[in-house]
């Protein structure tokens, strides 16, 4: 939600900033700007409502040049997404940029009482009132050292908001020294030769350094070319590591490929390896899950598990709720972050709570964390980001290791996250009742799970015919029961989230209570229907919605041949043992909604309204 990037260093920054930007366009997408202050001390500041590309034009029109500078794409909060609210943002004498990704929730009493002053605002946004705050303690510092003064006007300032921020400010009389400071919105610091970074995302700075300082929250720091300092916002010490970032430019980019979806749906092989890697236990017929930092004695007495995430990440802890509870027989229950953080549910001594989350800082996520810590729980995390607030922050877990997921619509995470609660389930059910040979079988059926994927993607074109089929469809329906019935609630969102159209996912079996009303010859059914112990019924289902002239399109087993008869069309997937099977039902939907909204001319990396990672509440 918002990315911001700055620069010092001996280059020229515009192109590093823009590039930095581009990277970080997953986070918003609905303005961007960048500041610069060229050799004469003056500040020049460029920014544009739309995509990246409107602000490129406007570089190019009108050049800027120096070696230090800020930038900010945007995803709107306070204020529509136009030029003027669009970052930087200056303060009232127009020496200081500040770029801010958050919310100062108590901007309009802040902005009342400057205006009070003789401030006069631009913009309608929240981030405006901080630069100018800043730049009024700026102003009546008496620091003759005028770095310092700054970072003491940064400090002051920043003790007087509620909400959160990730800020980068930069003052046109302090050239070369960058201030950036974070609370509740991620802020890393990015340690070149001659240069340094701060950046939201290690993804925007990883092409020119690998040296990165996740910053904590209350974090202050102080940058200029050669050096570096991190305190905290109230002048304490700060404890910071230099860490190595664990991917390569490469990664974060999109290759061959002509979405960052498609990509990360074909990486789903891999991703999936990746996250069972090194974790299964032949001899003991077993997963090992060695950051929960758990000891067999308190994996026994586990008897409630809640799994907490927002969007997909919710939907693969659905999976993991019907794995644990079949594998493992552990009460297991999901809530959805946001209600969580607020609902103040009981938690005891035996419940293990997990947070489930790719970028490992969505808001809700990391509130309901802190809401489970503050309760002197043990919150465990199930993260991709690596160095991510969550991450850093719970209480142990397990990384994905998916690699970076660029595309706002989350699929190689979803497997991922599946893949490491069957683990979980598969480790706590093994401590219990589950024999040698069942979880020997387990193992065996998660080695076979990359080439069957593979032998999906195979499939991309049949889906793109079917996709094309239904061009024109107004809304689609999901439906799937049991493992699946999480399985549809996914597809349907992968749907609505990258083609607009409305989409809905149910178990199958509510059809007959409400669903079937939406059925008719424009709206597609989809059911997630392998041959497992409720294919019957969801065969029923079908003919259900089929007897009321519904298009339906079957995703089932090899083998089921006769839905060839009633469906009007079928995708087939491997064989599997059903508990595992979301993971292969789940990518001939992101492969639908990929194709659909692409036939439709929808921008499916980047859709509308939409950011990868949701940091405001
Ligand atoms: C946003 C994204 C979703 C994602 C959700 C949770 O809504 O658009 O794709 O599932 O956030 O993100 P997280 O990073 O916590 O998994």
């Amino acid at each position: 939600m918002c990315g911001i990037i700055g620069y010092v260093g001996k280059a020229s920054a515009a192109p590093i900033l823009l590039e930095g930007l581009r990277r970080l366009e997953y986070r918003g997408y609905d303005s961007s700007g960048l500041a610069v202050l060229n050799g004469g001390n003056k500040i020049e500041v460029r920014k544009k409502s739309g995509r990246l590309a409107n602000l490129k034009g406007l570089i190019k029109e009108s050049p800027v040049a120096g070696g230090c500078g800020i930038s900010h794409t945007r995803w709107a909060t306070h204020g529509e997404p136009s030029d003027v609210n669009a970052h930087p943002h200056t303060d009232q004498s127009g020496k200081l940029v500040l770029v801010h990704n958050g919310v100062v929730e108590n901007y309009q009493k802040l902005r009342n009482v400057l205006a009070g002053e003789g401030h006069v605002f631009q913009s309608q946004t929240d981030s405006e009132v901080l630069a100018h705050l800043i730049g009024k303690y700026y102003d009546e510092g008496d620091e003759e050292d005028l770095q310092r003064r700054l970072v003491e006007a940064v400090r002051v300032s920043l003790s007087q908001v509620a909400g959160t921020y990730g800020i980068v400010a930069m003052h046109a009389d302090v050239p070369g020294f960058l201030v950036g400071a974070r609370l509740g919105s991620p802020l890393v610091v990015g340690l070149g030769k001659g240069e340094n970074f701060l950046a939201s995302d290690v993804g925007a700075i990883v092409s020119h350094t690998k040296d990165a300082i996740y910053l904590q929250d209350r974090d202050l720091v102080y940058l200029t070319q050669d050096d570096f300092s991190v305190e905290k916002v109230d002048g304490d010490l700060s404890e910071y590591e230099v860490s190595t970032v664990d991917f390569t430019p490469e990664q974060a980019e999109k290759g061959e490929y002509p979405h960052y979806m498609l990509k990360e749906i074909f990486e789903q092989p891999t991703s999936i390896q990746n996250a069972f890697r090194g974790r299964l236990i032949d001899d003991q017929a077993s997963a090992l899950l060695g950051g929960l930092g758990l000891t067999p004695r308190e994996l026994r007495d586990i008897d409630r598990i809640v799994l907490c995430g927002c969007g997909t990440a919710s939907h693969a802890a659905m999976v993991g709720e019907y794995m644990i509870e079949h594998l493992a027989r552990i009460p297991t229950e999901v809530e959805i972050a946001s209600e969580f953080r607020y609902r103040n549910p009981p938690l005891d001594k035996n419940t293990l709570a997990f947070v489930i989350s790719q970028s490992g800082e969505t808001i809700d996520t990391l509130a309901a964390m802190r809401e489970g810590q503050r309760k002197g729980h043990r919150v465990l995390g199930i993260v991709n980001s690596v160095g991510s607030t969550i991450a850093r922050e719970s209480d142990g877990g397990s990384y994905l290791h998916s690699g970076p997921e660029i595309g706002v619509a989350a699929t190689k995470s979803f497997t991922s996250q599946v893949t490491v609660l069957f683990l979980l389930a598969l480790l706590l059910g093994r401590m219990k009742h589950l024999s040698v040979e069942y979880g020997r079988n387990m193992l065996k059926e998660l080695r076979e799970l990359p080439a069957k994927v593979e032998k999906i993607l195979l499939q991309s074109e049949h889906i793109r015919q079917i996709a094309l089929k239904y061009i024109d469809a107004p809304g689609m329906l999901f439906l799937g029961r049991q493992f699946n019935y999480a399985t549809a609630l996914e597809g349907a969102l992968k749907m609505k989230e990258i083609s607009y159209i409305f989409a809905s996912g149910h178990a199958s079996a509510e059809l007959k209570h409400g669903v079937i009303a939406l059925v008719s010859e424009e709206v597609p059914s989809v059911f997630i229907m392998p041959r497992d112990s409720v294919y019957e019924k969801n065969v029923s289902n079908l003919e259900e919605v089929k007897a009321r002239k519904g298009p339906t399109i079957a995703i089932t087993t090899e083998g089921s041949t006769e839905l060839e008869e009633i469906a009007d069309d079928v995708i087939y997937i491997p064989e599997v043992t059903e508990c595992l099977s979301p993971i292969l039902a789940v990518i001939p939907l992101q492969l639908l909604s990929y194709h659909f909204s692409v036939a439709r001319g929808c921008d499916v990396d980047k859709p509308r309204n939409l950011a990868k990672s949701v940091t405001v509440e």
